[in-house]
């Protein structure tokens, strides 16, 4: 495996891959930290970290212990029974968080239908006309028919229909449309601080204390999707934090496996009894050798690894913002978006990789999520190479 080429690998890929990613011409094959290595040895620094999974950076020397050594031990065993990892990580969250409970599943995908099946429950106990979701315009939510639904981006409602009913759909910061949308009917209201997928656009703490206060008058849920700025991301161990809200439920997934599928809700009182035996559930959900990643995981995220977080993210924003012909610079933490002036995103992000940096891009911007533990002299060296392409692109 190890002695197949560049070009054998991509003829392999075109020939037995379904092509719905487009690949950028990186070929991976080992790393460590913030640092990127492709099989020809060429070095890439990693402001992507996986769209925000690998949390603690690359192969992070105590992630790696924790994993091997319980695949060593019990690698699977299904819900049907206990195992220590899930119930010290359930008991983590809900210690750092302030949650009561925990369901843990796959992907980021899951974590919001299982959200959705609460909300429904939660509103179908009341009136069974207390269905509707609501959810922002830009939003991104998932990919199963449910949460493609409840993803408020047109170009993504055209080809897989028809969809679930029960969905409305509001403008991020439009507080009146809110007030009108949301009614008694309201089971739920999901939504994300910051919108990642949707170019990183930060909600005002004006509109996320409306969503709080409309969804309290109607009785309807909170639910924040905290799948890309949760655990530590913005800077706050979840985004809400830095709005001063109480949601019902929360998502997660993305950075609390460190590089290992893990999703799930956390449950406050009102939510916490929702869901009974028999209503929901998943194969590999809470899996011990995930679970204990995302012990190490939970172990770093301390209130001073966090702060430092903000203050990295600060950085990073305030350095990009000096840079002459970068425009839309704005972002939550280690969650940042901007453009070049006149350059296509994508183009951008190509042309930083050829100089050994990854980039993301989101709806036409350029998108940095790196490793939460990258130090100030990796970010400055990546503001180097961002600031060499803003120059000659
Ligand atoms: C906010 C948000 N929610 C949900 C998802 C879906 O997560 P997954 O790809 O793990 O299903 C994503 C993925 O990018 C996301 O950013």
């Amino acid at each position: 495996m190890n002695t197949l080429n560049k070009e054998e690998i991509k003829k392999i890929d075109d020939e037995y891959i379904v092509h719905t990613y487009g690949r950028s011409p990186l070929f991976a094959d080992h790393a460590k930290g913030v640092f990127v290595y492709d099989t020809d040895g060429k070095e890439y620094l990693d402001f992507g970290s996986g769209i925000g999974v690998a949390s603690l950076g690359y192969c992070n020397d105590e992630w790696l212990k924790a994993v091997t050594e319980q695949a060593g031990q019990i690698q699977h065993i299904s819900n049907l029974y206990y195992t220590k990892p899930m119930v010290l990580l359930a008991r983590a969250m809900c210690e750092k968080s302030g949650f009561k409970k925990a369901f843990f599943c796959n992907s980021g995908a899951e974590a919001n239908e299982c959200a959705i099946k609460v909300a429904r429950k939660y509103g179908n106990s009341q009136n069974p006309a207390k269905n509707k979701v609501v959810t922002l315009i830009d939003s991104f939510h998932g990919r199963t028919i449910q949460t493609l639904t409840a993803t408020g981006q047109e170009d993504m409602h055209q080809m897989f229909g028809p969809f679930s009913a029960g969905f409305e759909y509001v403008a991020a910061g439009d507080i009146e449309g809110l007030q009108n949308v949301v009614d008694d009917n309201t089971c739920a209201v999901l939504f994300e601080c910051v919108q990642g997928e949707g170019g990183v656009n930060v909600m005002s703490k004006e509109f996320v204390k409306a969503i709080e206060e409309v969804s309290k008058e109607h009785d309807a849920l909170v639910i924040v999707d905290e799948v890309q700025t949760g655990i530590g991301r913005t800077g706050k161990f979840f985004a809400f934090e830095n709005y001063g809200i109480e949601p019902d439920m929360v998502t997660f997934a993305k950075g609390i496996g460190g590089g290992l599928p893990l999703g799930g809700v956390l449950f406050n009182e009102k939510t916490q009894g929702v869901l009974e035996p028999g209503d929901h559930g998943t194969t590999f959900g809470a899996n011990p050798v995930v679970c204990s990643g995302a012990l190490a995981v939970m172990k770093k995220m301390t209130d001073e690894f966090i702060e430092d977080v903000k203050v990295k993210g600060d950085y990073l924003l305030g350095q990009l913002k000096l840079i002459d012909n970068v425009r839309d610079a704005d972002g939550l933490g280690l969650m940042i978006g901007f453009n070049i002036e006149g350059a296509d995103p994508a183009e951008a992000a190509a042309k930083c990789l050829e100089k050994g940096l990854i980039v993301l891009t989101a709806h036409g911007k350029i998108r940095l999520l790196p490793p939460l533990i990258i130090s100030k002299e990796e970010i400055d060296k990546g503001i180097e190479i961002i600031r060499d392409v803003a120059a000659n692109i």
